[in-house]
């Protein structure tokens, strides 16, 4: 292994975020979090959470999700959802709601999910 290699190796493992090609994401630090109140999150759109860097979604009643909130594109912050839709502001790539999905580039890649439960009136990372 290269010396570029090998910082690139070690830039990935401090910042995970970066390097996620739109797969479950696993962020240790989130685990086991409430990171959002449900009733904050209205259905068909969501909120961000700007200090996780992460996006709660309500797609339909009762189904909740959660994103990355940094772009696939250039890594830009997304903005909160609305009627269904992820949006980045920066170059206008779109994302739904329900999967993360790029659905207008010019990012192709979806958003790194997380895996979620509602517990209470908590949004909890499992
Ligand atoms: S960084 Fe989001 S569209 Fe370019």
């Amino acid at each position: 292994m290269g010396r570029r290699e090998v910082l690139g190796v070690a830039a990935c493992g401090m910042a995970l975020a970066a390097c996620g090609t739109g797969g479950a994401e696993s962020r240790p630090s989130l685990k086991g979090k409430v990171i959002a109140k449900a009733a904050d999150v209205p259905v068909g759109g969501g909120t961000l959470i700007e200090d996780l860097k992460v996006v709660v979604t309500q797609p339909t009643e009762g189904v909740y999700k959660a994103f990355s909130a940094s772009c696939t594109h250039k890594g830009c912050a997304v903005s909160a959802p609305k009627d269904n839709v992820i949006r980045c502001a920066c170059h206008g790539s779109e994302f739904a709601t329900d999967s993360g999905k790029a659905t207008k580039g010019p990012a192709t890649a979806p958003l790194a999910s997380f895996q979620v439960k509602l517990q209470g009136d908590g949004i909890i990372v499992v």
